[in-house]
């Protein structure tokens, strides 16, 4: 598997990176390595990591709480704490290994402590290999605002090893694949059909998806890293997405990210169908997969006032106004589409049916 170069680090996949990585902490003369872990990567991870990272430097493990709740400014103090403690100086390592919540808060509190330190980013997620791991966004959330503290900051290198997957939750790993169905529709439709027509990944198809989903975002965040015109096309699915997940937050059976990703991509087909003739029968097809595949969640029309109040929470809106990001066709994104309330109540109907 080729090695993806960003603007200034790589992507190593398999076996190989390991060494990549012992490389990159000898030539660099590193003088403290550090492993940042939640409670479920110590357990199911790190003896991987362990097997594979065959170097005589010594490492100290940094253990957080697991989940979002952990996510946030306290967790950030324990681990500049710890690196305090075990004497951490600006040649220091960190190496994130975890989901999204370990590459993201890792890497926030790696880029201020000190005013930064180098950090590397092991995804051990579906959802963190083709996403958080990549683009440089690093932070934590603040009160009950997600993401609303942090910096773009680059890691070192990505290392990308599906072994990790082998003990990720089913669950888990449908919520990644929402992602990887979203780089099929706004860049490779290739990608797209090869989930439609074999839900049953083997490991090499699972593989070729990752590097294809992280080639695009990297393409893509290269051009505008800091999200002011071309990287808001990752965010289709996600203005009704993360209404939904917000919404859901406060309930009993919550909806994780893909889950909500899932159900946004297709309300949001359904919108790029009424204003831009994007193809109805690609809507279908989508919308009977994530029925079967994520299951169909049902909701009552008050909840869906609350759900469209929500909206105008997301931070993409303009002037007060709700943007989406919309296709005119497959792999042809359209960014700040402005849609009424009207329609986007349609469009949730449309996948309750
Ligand atoms: N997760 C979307 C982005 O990195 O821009």
């Amino acid at each position: 598997m080729n090695n993806i170069q960003s603007d200034s680090f790589k992507v190593f996949f398999g076996s190989e990176s390991y060494k990549k990585l012992i490389q990159y902490i000898d030539e660099h003369k590193v003088s403290k390595l550090f492993i940042l872990v939640d409670e479920n990567t110590l357990t199911n991870c790190l003896p991987v990591f362990k097997d594979q990272f065959s170097s005589t430097i010594s490492f100290e493990v940094i253990r957080i709480k697991s989940g979002e709740i952990s996510k946030n400014l306290d967790t950030c103090v324990q681990v500049w704490n710890e690196l305090l403690l075990f004497g951490a100086d600006r040649n220091s390592l960190l190496i994130n290994l975890g989901g999204g919540m370990i590459t993201d808060l890792g890497g926030f509190a790696a880029s201020t402590y000190k005013r930064g330190i180098k950090f590397i980013n092991i995804p051990t997620s579906l959802l963190a290999m083709v996403d958080a791991s990549v683009g440089g966004k690093t932070g934590v959330d603040f009160g009950n605002l997600k993401n609303i503290i942090g910096l773009f900051s680059n890691p070192e290198m990505v290392l990308v090893d599906v072994a990790y997957l082998n003990t990720l939750p089913t669950r888990e790993f449908k919520c990644g694949l929402a992602e990887v169905i979203k780089y099929g529709f706004i860049a490779n439709i290739k990608l797209w059909n090869e989930i439609r027509e074999d839900k049953n990944l083997n490991n090499n198809t699972i593989i070729n998806l990752i590097h294809s989903s992280i080639h695009i975002k990297n393409e893509i965040v290269q051009t505008d890293f800091y999200e002011k015109n071309l990287r808001k096309i990752l965010n289709f699915g996600h203005t009704i997405g993360h209404a939904f997940e917000s919404y859901f937050l406060t309930k009993e059976n919550s909806l994780n990210h893909g889950e909500a990703i899932a159900i946004g991509m297709v309300v949001e087909l359904f919108l790029s169908h009424k204003l831009h003739q994007f193809p109805i029968s690609l809507v279908e097809e989508l919308k009977v997969f994530v029925h079967q595949f994520y299951g169909k969640i049902n909701v009552d029309k008050n909840d869906i006032d609350d759900i469209i109040s929500l909206l105008s929470h997301d931070k993409k809106n303009k002037l007060g106004k709700v943007m989406f990001v919309l296709l005119k066709k497959p792999e042809y994104p359209i960014i700040d589409c402005e849609v009424s309330y009207e329609l986007i109540n349609e469009g949730i109907n449309y996948y309750l049916n």
